[in-house]
């Protein structure tokens, strides 16, 4: 949930208790929609505003419909702080605490700083309430590791649960080229829009493979069917890919859309160089 205000996070929870399992406060959300009115991670600023939301739905929502309640903050400018924050927040009744071990300026592809975690888990255990890790899960595989090193309860999972959903599968994870025939097969299934499928689908195939731009100049269901049903010699070669982990994948397409618009910014200063009339501008 997102929320800036204790009395219409209650109303809201209230609208949704019989539907779901939990509801989370989104403390970390670093985007200018969530943070321009005070919501996300703007509520990393106002710890007395973030306490009293985490009250009231504790004792207005999660007590008396038995639902847990929890949040999600990110870390803050020092150790000191971040458990200072972590102290208060498990003192409201919540059930657990994600933390996103990055600070809200950090970017997703500068790496988690989990210095502080084993402190922060064993701050949530001693009020007895769940930690739980954010930040860099690859999937399934990684979770006995940061289990054992850092005590925490469990992970959450966003990109590479983008690039391959199957991560969270205690089996192993299932190859991209699998994958996104069982998740086209879902949206038929249910109806998704041709514009969100596209999105979803691009998440999950190699950017330089021909599917790839298949998927991207598709207009319909059916046209991303074709593509998914016809795929080439150099798709399959791209299949390599599998070996990879999610998050090398996606952080090679960021690298290769830098690596473009870095090319094309180097082109247009050429042009500037090399065209006489654009030279005597910069006279
Ligand atoms: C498509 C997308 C949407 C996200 N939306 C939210 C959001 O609404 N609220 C939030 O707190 N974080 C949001 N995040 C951030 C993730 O929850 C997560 O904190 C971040 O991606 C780091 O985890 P990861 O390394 O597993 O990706 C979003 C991330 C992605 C990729």
């Amino acid at each position: 949930m997102g929320t800036a205000d204790p009395n219409l996070a209650v109303q809201a929870a209230k609208m949704v208790v019989n539907d779901v399992s939990a509801i989370d406060v989104n403390s970390g959300c670093p985007k200018h929609f969530s943070i321009h009115s005070g919501m996300g991670a703007a509520l990393l600023k106002t710890p007395d505003k973030l306490v009293s939301i985490l009250t009231s739905l504790v004792d207005q929502v999660g007590d008396p419909f038995n639902i847990p309640i929890s949040v999600k903050i990110r870390l803050l400018e020092t150790e000191e702080k971040t458990l200072s924050l972590v102290e208060r927040l498990v003192t409201t009744g919540i059930k657990c605490l994600t933390i996103h071990c990055r600070t809200t300026p950090m970017r997703p592809r500068e790496p988690s700083i989990r210095t502080s975690l084993k402190k922060i888990s064993d701050t949530c255990h001693k009020a007895g309430v769940m930690c739980l890790l954010n930040g860099d899960i690859e999937g399934f595989k990684d979770l006995d590791h940061v289990i054992e090193k850092y005590g925490v309860d469990g992970a959450m999972i966003a990109r590479a649960a983008e690039a391959n959903p199957s991560c969270f599968n205690s089996k192993g994870q299932i190859p991209w080229n699998e994958i996104i025939r069982e998740y086209f097969e879902y949206c038929k299934k249910f109806d998704n829009h041709v514009v969100n499928t596209k999105f979803c689908l691009a998440r999950m195939i190699p950017g330089k493979s021909q599917l790839y731009q298949k998927v991207a100049q598709s207009k319909t269901m059916e046209q991303i069917d074709d593509a998914l049903n016809n795929l080439t010699e150099d798709d399959m070669n791209k299949f390599i890919h599998i070996f990879k982990s999610p998050l090398t994948l996606l952080e090679e397409q960021v690298k290769q859309e830098e690596l473009r618009a870095k090319n094309q910014m180097l082109k247009r200063s050429a042009e500037d160089i090399i065209e006489p009339s654009k030279r005597v501008r910069f006279i």
